[in-house]
């Protein structure tokens, strides 16, 4: 496995994530109200029994997902997958849209990249958007197996790039649903040209909004953290959307366009 193709920012911010996951569990034995961060299932929430209960009571895995969520647990950056509760949740949401065009910016192995391709029509498409081929690698034989691969229009290079090349392209107001999960500096670009991607009533999911719960004091040379919460704090005010942050996974916020 090699990361030359990856940021170092997007890595040093999920080394930080781990780190904040491990030390809120320790911390959360003995008070667990100081727990920062809700945690993933496969993160963090394997010992927390409500948790356990809500996967439960919920999960509806593809079997193909469920075999690449097992595949991507292999890999050392598997604290980057997407929670599979939260990326069911979305997938729900793009269906109750009903989504046909979709943009995923941060693809790793792809598992919510297949879950949202699977949650649209046939000739539905996901655009996803990583610099890594090592990862997308891992991930490409399981969109084939759950026979997906044809929704899914892969482009190897900066995220930002691929945006303005879908906007140049005359895809302004075309798109249903976007994932924001990449680096995390760039969020406010990826936000500013996915809502121009956006049509009225789309929807954008914004991973990490809590950053394991850094952005309640964030440290001003914590580049992540002052981004991500400089973001929060624009949307909250920002009369082009209506919104709703969720404390799932890592936190999550939704942005509906007007
Ligand atoms: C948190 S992971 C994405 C997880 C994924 N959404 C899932 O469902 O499991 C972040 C990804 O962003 C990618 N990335 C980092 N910088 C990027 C950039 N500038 N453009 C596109 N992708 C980038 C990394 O290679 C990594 O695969
Ligand atoms: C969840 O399901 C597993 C497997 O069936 C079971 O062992 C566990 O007790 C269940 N936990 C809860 C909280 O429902």
């Amino acid at each position: 496995m090699s990361f030359r193709n990856v940021s170092k920012e997007a890595l040093i911010g999920t080394i930080t994530l781990g780190v904040v996951f491990v030390a809120g569990y320790f911390f959360g034995k003995k008070k667990p109200y100081r727990i920062m961060s809700i945690s993933k299932s496969h993160s963090g929430g394997k010992d927390n029994p409500l948790l356990q209960y809500v996967l439960n009571h919920s999960m509806r895995e593809h079997p193909v997902l469920k075999k690449l969520r097992q595949r991507t647990m292999e890999d050392s950056w598997n604290i980057m997958m997407v929670a599979c509760e939260q990326s069911q949740f979305m997938a729900n949401l793009a269906k109750l849209i009903q989504a046909k065009k979709a943009l995923e910016i941060g693809v790793y192995t792809g598992y919510n990249t297949l879950n949202i391709a699977l949650a649209l029509p046939d000739d539905g498409v996901v655009v996803a958007c990583d610099i890594s081929e090592d990862y997308t690698n891992i991930g490409k034989p399981f969109w084939k197996e759950a026979g997906a691969e044809h929704k899914i229009d892969l482009r190897i290079q900066p995220a930002l790039k691929t945006l303005d090349e879908l906007l140049s392209s005359g895809q302004a107001e075309t798109f249903d649903f976007v994932f924001i999960d990449a680096d995390k500096v760039n969020y406010d670009g990826y936000y500013e040209k996915s809502l121009q991607l956006l049509r009225k009533g789309g929807i954008i999911a914004i991973d990490n909004v809590l950053w394991g719960g850094k952005v309640v004091s964030p440290a001003p040379d914590d580049a992540d953290t002052v981004a991500i919460d400089k973001l929060n704090k624009k949307l909250h005010r920002d009369a082009r959307i209506t919104l709703s942050m969720l404390t799932v996974g890592d936190g999550l916020t939704l942005a509906v366009k007007l």
